[in-house]
């Protein structure tokens, strides 16, 4: 299981964390990964400024929605052996 966690402070929620959840979710049911890949939601890591933070198995990251699908391509399927 890769657990993927989302931060949902303010400043993430600002740059658009509700958008990457919903990338990810969508992903995740295109490609039926419901059971290899858990999403969380996370409070603010204190990396305002790197938003929107994303950890994958305590890893951290910054993505935008615009790379959001490439970057769960790259950095989550990868993991979960897609
Ligand atoms: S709001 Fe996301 S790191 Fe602070």
């Amino acid at each position: 299981m890769v657990k993927v966690e989302i931060c949902i402070g303010s400043s993430c929620h600002v740059k658009g964390a509700g958008q990457v959840l919903d990338i990810f979710r969508e992903r995740i049911k295109e490609k039926n990964l419901g059971d290899k890949v858990e999403l969380a939601g996370k409070f603010c890591i204190g990396k305002c400024t790197e938003g929107v933070c994303v950890t994958v198995d305590g890893e951290l990251f910054s993505v935008d929605p615009k790379s959001a699908k490439k970057f769960f391509e790259k950095e989550v399927e990868r993991r979960a052996g897609v």
